[in-house]
């Protein structure tokens, strides 16, 4: 993803359900989004088809303690089921391991069974329930 790509990346996300954390609808703020991409410890993917997103995966990296956290994953629904997720995951396990990073993890909402299903089809070990707290300072 590059700086080009936000504006799409906002549009898009802002509208995928799963990834709402509260009942109001927020996504990374464009400027957040311009600097993740810029981030050389971060990594920030799209898939493009004929020009137009069609997937993506956004992973920070806490460089300290060496743990990445898949932020974000979606794939349009006209391509799901086709293995662009599992492109994507691929493709950050191939960065994270160039970056010496060997411990990822990710959270999903209870009932997103497709997101649970893709997390255990990569090799991801599934751990307890925790609730979302948050707080804007
Ligand atoms: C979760 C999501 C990213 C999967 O994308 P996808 O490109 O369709 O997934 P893939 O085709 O690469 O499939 C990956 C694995 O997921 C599982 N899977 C995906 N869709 C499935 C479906 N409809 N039924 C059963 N299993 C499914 C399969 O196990 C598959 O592995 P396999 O091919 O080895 O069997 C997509 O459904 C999505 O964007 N959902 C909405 C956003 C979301 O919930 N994101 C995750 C939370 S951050």
């Amino acid at each position: 993803m590059d700086r080009n790509d936000v504006v799409e990346v906002c549009g898009i996300c802002l509208e995928v359900k799963e990834f709402h954390t509260t009942n109001t609808p927020e996504f990374w703020s464009k400027e957040a989004l311009e600097k993740w991409s810029e981030s050389s410890s971060d990594i920030t993917l799209v898939c493009k088809e004929n020009g137009k997103i069609i997937g993506l995966a956004l992973v920070s990296v806490h460089v300290p303690t060496s743990k990445a956290t898949f932020e974000n994953l979606w794939v349009d629904e006209n391509y799901r089921k086709q293995g662009v997720s599992k492109k994507l995951f691929n493709e950050v396990l191939r960065q994270l391991e160039e970056k010496g990073i060997k411990f990822i993890m990710s959270l999903t909402q209870e009932g997103n069974n497709l997101s649970q299903k893709a997390m255990d089809s990569f090799g991801f070990v599934r751990g307890k329930k925790f609730y979302w707290y948050e707080k804007y300072l």
